[in-house]
């Protein structure tokens, strides 16, 4: 058996193609542009380029993209400083700093002082309390949501399924694990959480329906792990020493893509998976943003 590829590129597009409908309209009946600021502090080159990429897809859809790019030895109060003054900029609706900040700069601290409201990466607290409490309107965090509509897109609901989810982080695992609890769409699975003091990883992983994987560890997912006729998407990316590759690199995810396609029933790639969904969802909060502001 061969599996059902989740194509993270294939449905991002068809987002974007929807998003790009509704900037038109923002634009037509309310005049209105959303605008996404980016922030960079220092100059790791992975950051630079996820920042590009970010702009670019916002730019291709009408979305305005202000780049703030800062200094290595910004200090906190400046970096704050930046982030108060989009917080009152009336054409910027999402903020987006890049993480990881240098070392002496604090990341919670950033993520606390972004207005709720333009809080596009759904990490700050208000936004990921409203997620667990299910009160108020939220921003969802971008990867975890990038899973969820990748589910559903692809014909696999999570509802009233068992998802197994490896991994815990704020990031990604355990808002994961909380949307798929929520009573509301995309939700309403029966959720366990794996992590690194989970014994017999292996056997919980064969237990799922949906094995969502984000641990962070190159192709630990072996075939053996996942139960036949499961759905597989793999949150993990990495850059591993290839030297057969023209590039002495090549791109992986967690799971062992080429093994697990055998077992699995649906399995999303990395890369081409999770990566360009993840940007999506960021373009989607920003655009619900200006939306909000516009009251439509
Ligand atoms: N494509 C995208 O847009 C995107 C976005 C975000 C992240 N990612 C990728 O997703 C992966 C996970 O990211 P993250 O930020 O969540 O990573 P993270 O903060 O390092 O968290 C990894 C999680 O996996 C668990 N874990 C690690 N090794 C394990 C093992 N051997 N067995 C069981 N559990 C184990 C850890 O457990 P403990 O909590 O016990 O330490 C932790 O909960 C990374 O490859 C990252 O690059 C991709």
């Amino acid at each position: 058996m061969s599996a059902q590829i989740i194509s993270g590129t294939e449905i991002a597009a068809r987002i974007r193609e929807e998003l790009t409908a509704k900037v038109t309209g923002l634009k037509r009946d309310h005049g209105l542009t959303p605008g996404l600021a980016t922030v960079l502090v220092g100059d790791d080159p992975a950051s630079h380029m996820y920042v590009g990429m970010k702009n670019k897809a916002a730019a291709k859809m009408g979305i305005h993209s202000r780049q703030i790019t800062l200094a290595a030895d910004t200090s906190q109060d400046e970096l704050l400083g930046v982030v108060a003054g989009l917080n009152a900029d009336p054409d910027i609706h999402g903020i987006l700093v890049q993480f990881p900040l240098p070392d002496h700069l604090d990341e919670a601290r950033v993520t606390e002082a972004t207005s709720p409201d333009k809080d596009v990466d759904g990490l700050g607290p208000m936004n990921a309390g409203r997620l667990m409490t299910g009160s108020g309107e939220f921003f969802a965090p971008c990867t975890p949501a990038a899973v969820i509509e990748m589910l559903v897109r692809s014909g696999h609901d999570p509802a009233g399924r068992h998802v197994v989810v490896l991994g815990r982080s704020n990031l990604v695992g355990q808002p994961l694990a909380n949307l798929l609890l929520r009573k509301a769409p995309g939700g309403n699975a029966t959720v366990t959480v794996c992590h690194s003091r989970t014994p017999d990883l292996a056997a919980v992983a064969r237990t799922a329906e949906i094995l969502v994987v984000a641990i962070g560890r190159p192709e630990m997912i072996t075939a053996a792990m996942v139960a036949p006729g499961a759905v597989v998407i793999d949150v993990g990316t990495h850059r591993v020493d290839d030297p057969a590759s023209e590039k002495g690199y090549r791109v992986c995810g967690d799971v062992r893509f080429d093994e697990v396609k055998e077992v699995a029933a649906a399995i999303s790639p990395s890369p081409g998976g999770v990566g360009p969904m993840t940007i999506t969802m960021l373009l989607s909060n920003t655009v619900a943003s200006a939306a909000r502001s516009a009251g439509s």
